[in-house]
């Protein structure tokens, strides 16, 4: 039985997005992207750490040529003109001319996913792709183009399926809603 309600860390969450959801979602996408790059030899960029379920339920669903390499935001941040900087760390493969697409958990104010897809520009790339789970559009202030999205969700937070809350409960296999 899969439990209404569960406690991560210090906060209840409440059941919202249940495995088979998950899964038809995700076998949509791999679907888009199957029609979209099986001939293109595409590399496959999930964004550490939330996104490493969705990847990985998503890329054994590929049955072409295709690659996949891990990327990370550094932790550590400096200031510069624009705020917050950050570095990403983890791109030791050639990407000029590939056409990448980068896989992410969830995009919220899309500043994480704006910050990427800038330094991608730089390793000059054919084309760039975004294939996100979830996205809070309410919450989303930068233009970042989503080119495949499993579900748009309210401004609500939302743990398990590689989402954390404090780092716990990426485990989970179903998505809980925090209740207030
Ligand atoms: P951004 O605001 O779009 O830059 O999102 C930054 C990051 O915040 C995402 O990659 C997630 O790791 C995290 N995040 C945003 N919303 C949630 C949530 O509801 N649950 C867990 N993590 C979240």
């Amino acid at each position: 039985m899969v439990p209404q309600i569960v406690r991560v860390d210090d906060r209840q969450f409440r059941l919202y997005i249940g495995q088979a959801k998950i899964e038809q979602e995700v076998t949509r996408i791999a679907g888009e992207l199957e029609r979209d790059f099986s001939a293109k030899d595409p590399i496959f960029m999930p964004i550490l750490n939330g996104a490493f379920m969705f990847a990985s339920d998503l890329f054994r669903k590929f049955d072409f040529p295709c690659q996949i390499t891990f990327l990370k935001l550094a932790s550590y941040s400096g200031t510069g003109s624009t705020g917050t900087v950050k570095q990403l760390i983890g791109i030791n493969r050639e990407l000029k001319d590939r056409v990448v697409v980068v896989l992410e958990d969830i995009v919220d104010t899309g500043i994480t996913l704006e910050t990427i897809l800038r330094q991608l520009s730089g390793f000059q790339p054919a084309e760039v792709r975004v294939a996100t789970f979830l996205h809070k559009p309410d919450c989303t202030i930068r233009e970042v183009r989503l080119d495949y999205v499993g579900m748009e969700i309210p401004n609500d937070f939302v743990v398990g399926y590689g989402l954390d809350y404090n780092e716990y409960g990426r485990n989970l296999r179903e998505i809980y809603q925090v209740v207030e």
